[in-house]
């Protein structure tokens, strides 16, 4: 006999759990180095428009299957056509994918949380050398994934909901105040201005925004978690009444503000002490304890910032590994905390592979990077949009936009006045602009 599924125990606690797998490092890390890197408002505005025609309706999309199917990520593709069960299953690979790295960043932001103390022996090289050491950012990343592990045994809404909905509204207060704090250091209004102020003239040829294009793109699946059967296996727990529109555009929202607050937060303060915002994923970890480094308290300061990356780390990472223990323990009959040992220590040896990549095994390149930049590029660059780009294709095409919007309308009873956008976005708009800018950065 099968067990009844699991359900979030309320709307709010969807929407917090949800909302937490978007929030996470994509925001905080990630996206205030990518703008710094990417020609600062011209980034955004694209990143905007991208928003708009990919991310919101794929991830209606994805809850949609979802819901409809009311199981896992490669069952509910199934469900939809019994041939199309290996998108579901790229999404649980591109989750591994991102989980293993995902782990070793999580373990960089817990040793910093602890290094915030000692400040006083910092120096710009420390992160280059701590990252190359071979015992500890592992011993690290294991902490990081076993908390994840722990949670995801706890179940959907006593383990996921609950964590989340503690740890997200606190990173949300937390970090708006760091944010009016960093805006009214001196000279901040100087990073402000970079952040707002679309400056084109560093885009003199094709290739320089076709760049901006596939980064764009990629922080728009990374940060809302698309093409990985996240929303896929989330949106299965959800009730048959709920409201997907409104808790789409809740995500979205929340997940772009706290994108742009943490862009708020970083960059003036980087601006404010003469420093380089183009420094790359070393930004939080290198230019930013710089910044700590000179101001009262900062040591204070610098701990509640990296405690609420690694709570918005966490409340991303249980969702990865919730894509594949849903899979796997349906697959194999394994109980959920089995599994879920099985998937995080999985993702944890490759982590190991990863982690070691900067130091020891740094020799080995796939196409030219390092392993963990490997992961990296192929998920969110790869794995993520063709993932999406075959969730448009499964909808648009093959599920069909009439029985989708039936779905997503609760069989016409909600008003679904986003329906001409999300018909066009997955019959034509996405699929193509996917294809565009996926070719475009293969020259
Ligand atoms: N959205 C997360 C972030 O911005 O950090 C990362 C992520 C989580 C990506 C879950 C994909 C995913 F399925």
């Amino acid at each position: 006999m099968q067990q009844k599924r699991e359900q979030w125990s309320s709307k709010i606690g969807f929407i917090m759990a949800a909302a937490g797998s978007a929030i996470g490092l994509g925001n905080l890390w990630k996206f205030p180095y990518i703008v710094g890197t990417n020609g600062g408002a011209v980034f955004l505005i694209i990143y905007i428009i991208f928003l708009i025609l990919l991310g919101i309706p794929i991830l209606l999309a994805e809850m949609a299957i979802g819901r409809s199917a009311g199981k896992n990520a490669v069952d509910s593709c199934k469900t939809i056509n019994p041939k199309f069960g290996f998108v579901g299953g790229i999404g649980i690979l591109g989750a591994f994918l991102v989980l293993s790295g995902y782990g070793v960043v999580g373990g960089w932001v817990i040793k910093y949380i602890f290094k915030s103390f000692s400040y006083d022996n910092f120096t710009s090289d420390f992160f280059n050398e701590y990252i190359s050491k071979p015992f500890e950012p592992v011993i690290w990343t294991f902490i990081f994934m076993a908390l994840n592990v722990l949670i995801v045994t706890g179940g959907v809404s006593k383990g996921i909901e609950r964590v989340s909905t503690v740890l997200l509204p606190l990173l949300l207060i937390f970090l708006f105040g760091l944010m009016i704090y960093s805006v009214t250091l001196p000279g901040a209004v100087d990073g402000i201005k970079y952040f707002l102020v679309p400056d084109f003239s560093g885009i003199n040829s094709f290739s320089d925004i076709s760049k901006i294009a596939i980064n764009a793109m990629g922080q728009v699946f990374f940060s809302l978690s698309l093409g990985m059967g996240t929303l896929i296996t989330y949106g299965s727990y959800l009730p048959k009444k709920s409201d997907l529109v409104s808790n789409t555009i809740m995500v979205v929202t929340l997940d772009t503000a706290i994108a742009i607050i943490s862009g708020f937060t970083i960059i003036p303060a980087v601006f404010s002490f003469g420093l380089e915002v183009t420094g790359g994923p070393g930004l939080i970890f290198q230019t930013l304890p710089a910044v700590f480094m000179n101001i009262k308290g900062g040591s204070f300061i610098s701990a509640i910032f990296f405690t609420l990356v690694l709570f918005a780390a966490i409340t991303s990472a249980i969702s990865l590994l919730e894509v594949i223990v849903s899979w796997f323990s349906d697959k194999t009959g394994l109980s959920r905390t089995i599994s879920s040992v099985i998937a995080g220590g999985a993702a944890f040896l490759i982590g190991i592979a990863a982690s070691l990549s900067f130091g020891t095994l740094s020799g080995i390149k796939i196409l030219g990077m390092n392993i963990f930049d490997f992961l990296n590029h192929a998920a969110d660059k790869v794995v993520m949009p063709i993932g999406g780009f075959l969730m448009c294709i499964l909808v648009g095409y093959i599920w069909g936009i009439k029985p989708a919007s039936d779905e997503i309308s609760n069989g016409g009873s909600l008003r679904f006045r986003l329906k001409p956008l999300f018909a066009a976005a997955m019959k034509f708009i996405a699929p193509v602009l996917i294809i565009i800018i996926f070719i475009s950065s293969l020259f």
